[in-house]
């Protein structure tokens, strides 16, 4: 105590920095609040959903705090915030959102910004959250919507030299090393974790105790409001056509699919409402489409279900400009005005015409495009709002470039929540506790071992992540690339710059000019019977977001969350789970070998059913036709008969799928499948048992909605 008050005088002397005292409250069990300094004016739990925190107060508190919370060390800077803590030598660090190319983050900096481009490896991406778990069992957040920079055991203090000596005596004595090994000589990273809220005069920390990273991440899915279940025609196939199309286009592609008995859900079409200066009129092209009533009414009896591309940068052609403009940043977009959706004004007006004009017309979700403010995209347009903007809220540019992507797809989620309906937006940036609002990030780059890295990152996050697929380098990488996306939140093609779909032609330029491959009608058969597996997922899929919704638990997650004491997988950053039961491992680069770890127990490919011993890596070769997919021993694992759309009146049959013994009971959750009707208690869970060779079902619930009906048991040992 003595040393803070002799520092905090000597700081306060030299006017750069005063220590700060902190508060630290408990505000559920295992959720801590800390508190310093100066509280700042908007934060994201201002925008964070009420509902669902019932279970998170039933979630078993293991009393203690997960370390000394009262030994935090605020500093209020010239430069903003900053907290010190520390970490054990032992801790794993992970999360900080949907973060591109790193997976561990312990002794990196990271620079918390949302940003469509990585911009090298600074920490950018569309939902960079101010926000990591520890191996240890702890979750720690920061309540900021400023930039945030994480120096994550990547510094040593001066102070520390002493301690330092010994190891910097024992390098110092390697001559000549040349400058490559110089740089990557193995490197101890410090103990230490700085956090710096840029400007900002105070901090609000939460802390997620565990006892485990699993319940760290249901303790914050559920204080975000639990996961949103998407409605069951969500978890079909999403073909979005290329930007240009008219509706003749459209309608091409949307008699492809039906006529060729290929499962499609969602269909995703552009209005062609950003054809002046790509900021949106919000009215659909004439020449394009002439009369969209006509060309909804036909999609819609073919029962797709519409999805529109949109941003929200508002071009003074909008009906909307006018109204919306005094509710506006003081700098345009592409020439159009900027929202401020932290007024209700803002909120209002968009809400009023998207509701009048889209959702009446049937629109089933948006495609809530640039909301992460591409700030260094290409030089001289003005593809974003600056830093120093000022909002009519009173938020600066800093602020709503980290909220907007939060903001937009809340206000959307909502609209369609006033209407009873659920949706599955598309939506390009997020932040914190957008863990409830029903929506798949989605991006411009493109590598695939990046996408694969960003499904095990969205789990320590409450996001969804879609990685899309558009062209290919060739027809194994684009088969491989299917699959991912086939074994993710969203099964995306992203057809916006091709005319075909890819399997027609994966090389971009050849596909425009309409150059079928030879063996396309063989390709095609191949990714309908992908899609066709997806399809017979959905029961499982499904189920996994209910519980996402009812208990936090992530549907998508890096292994470390399922086997948090097997060392082996806390760097395995190219397999995952999905769901509780499915170890997902992909084939990155159109390889068709590849090694798989398999954690404890017995696993049983997908396709082939063969036994693999857990506890061991093995190299698993593949073909084209075969997913890459294991499950584990003492599944009931739940397949649907593939349906090529969902409609209210769908009931999925189902063949059970029964691994290895003992057979543990499987839950299906049921209900409409489209209405938040659920929330009042309207679903079912329907337990599939396996005894002495024979299978039950039993119903528990109160709806009378039937989503299944279970047709076959099939043991697979
Ligand atoms: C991009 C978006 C793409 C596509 C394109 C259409 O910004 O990321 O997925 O929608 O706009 O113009």
């Amino acid at each position: 105590m003595k040393k803070r008050i002799v520092l905090s005088f000597i700081c306060s002397l030299l006017s750069v920095c005063v220590l700060r005292a902190q508060t630290v409250e408990k505000i559920f069990p295992g959720v801590w609040k800390i508190t310093s300094g100066q509280p700042e004016k908007h934060l994201p739990t201002d925008f964070k959903d009420a509902a669902a925190v019932t279970a998170l107060s039933e979630l078993p508190d293991r009393g203690a705090e997960p370390f000394d919370l009262r030994g935090v060390r605020f500093k209020d800077t010239p430069q903003g915030m900053v907290a010190e803590l520390k970490m054990e030598v032992s801790e794993k660090i992970y999360g900080f959102g949907l973060q591109v190319n790193t997976f561990q983050q312990r002794g990196l900096r990271r620079d918390i910004r949302n940003n469509s481009w990585t911009v090298g490896n600074t920490g950018f991406s569309h939902a960079s959250l101010p926000f990591y778990i520890s191996s240890a069992g702890y979750g720690v957040l920061v309540n900021t919507a400023r930039y945030v920079s994480f120096y994550m055991g990547s510094q040593h203090k001066t102070a520390q030299w002493a301690a330092l000596a010994q190891s910097l005596k024992a390098e110092s004595e390697q001559p000549g090393l040349l400058p490559a090994a110089l740089y990557n000589r193995s490197y101890n990273p410090s103990n230490d974790v700085e956090i710096v809220v840029e400007g900002a005069h105070g901090m609000e920390i939460y802390v997620f105790d565990g006892p485990d990273m699993m319940r760290v991440m249901q303790r914050y899915n559920l204080f975000s409001g639990g996961g949103a279940i998407p409605p069951l025609w969500g978890l079909g196939l999403k073909y979005r056509a290329k930007t240009s199309f008219n509706d003749a286009q459209v309608m091409k592609f949307a008699q492809y699919f039906r006529e060729k008995h290929i499962p499609c859900d969602m269909f995703g079409l552009e209005p062609g409402w950003h054809s002046n200066a790509y900021s949106c009129s919000f009215t659909w092209h004439p020449k394009n489409f002439p009369n969209p009533d006509s060309m909804l009414n036909t999609m819609h009896g073919m029962n797709y279900k519409l999805n529109l591309w949109e941003h929200a940068y508002i071009h003074p052609a909008s009906p909307m400009f006018e109204e919306i403009v005094p509710w506006s940043g003081d700098y345009a977009v592409w020439k159009g005005a900027v929202p401020d959706f932290i007024t209700k004004e803002a909120r209002e007006i968009f809400e009023t015409y998207h509701d009048k004009n889209l959702l009446s017309k049937g629109i089933s979700a948006f495609k809530l495009d640039e909301c992460d403010a591409a700030d260094y995209a290409l030089a001289h347009a003005e593809w974003s709002f600056p830093d120093i903007a000022q909002f009519p809220s009173g938020v600066d540019g800093v602020q709503y470039r980290q909220l907007f992507g939060l903001l937009y797809q809340k206000i959307i989620w909502e609209l369609y929540r006033k209407n009873n309906r659920r949706t599955l937006l598309d939506v390009r940036a997020s932040h914190l506790f957008a863990t409830p609002y029903g929506s798949v990030l989605y991006s411009d780059m493109y590598n695939h071992g990046d996408y694969v890295r960003m499904i095990l990152n969205s789990g320590f996050s409450g996001l969804n992540w879609s990685p899309e697929v558009r062209e290919a380098a060739s027809a194994d990488d684009l088969i491989r690339r299917m699959q991912t996306t086939l074994m993710s939140a969203q099964m995306l093609l992203n057809c916006w710059y091709i005319n075909n779909p890819p399997w027609f032609q994966y090389e971009t330029n050849k596909n425009n000019r309409n150059e079928m491959l030879p063996n396309y009608l063989e390709l095609e058969q191949k990714a309908k019977k992908m899609i066709e597996i997806r399809m017979s997922l959905i029961p499982y899929l499904y189920t996994a977001f209910a519980k996402y919704h009812f208990e936090g638990i992530p549907p998508f997650r890096s292994l470390i969350l399922d086997y948090p004491d097997d060392k082996e997988v806390w760097g395995i950053q190219d397999q995952y789970m999905m769901g509780d039961n499915i170890l997902c491992a992909p084939f990155i680069d159109g390889a068709s070998e590849r090694i798989v770890y398999f954690p404890a127990g017995t696993w049983y490919d997908f396709n082939s059913g063969k036994a693999y011993e857990g506890g061991k890596r093995d190299t698993i070769r593949m073909t084209l036709d075969e997913i890459p997919m294991f499950v584990k021993e003492g599944t009931i694992l739940p397949l649907a008969a593939p349906v090529e759309y969902i409609t209210p009146k769908t009931v999925l049959n189902i063949t059970c799928r029964v691994y290895g013994k003992p057979a543990q009971p499987t839950m299906l959750f049921e209900d409409n499948g489209e209405t938040f009707d659920f929330e009042k208690g309207d679903f079912n869970w329907v337990e599939l048992s396996w005894n002495k060779n024979k299978g039950t079902v039993a119903r528990k619930g109160k709806s009378k909605n039937r989503l299944y009906k279970v047709e076959k048991w099939v043991s697979i040992i």
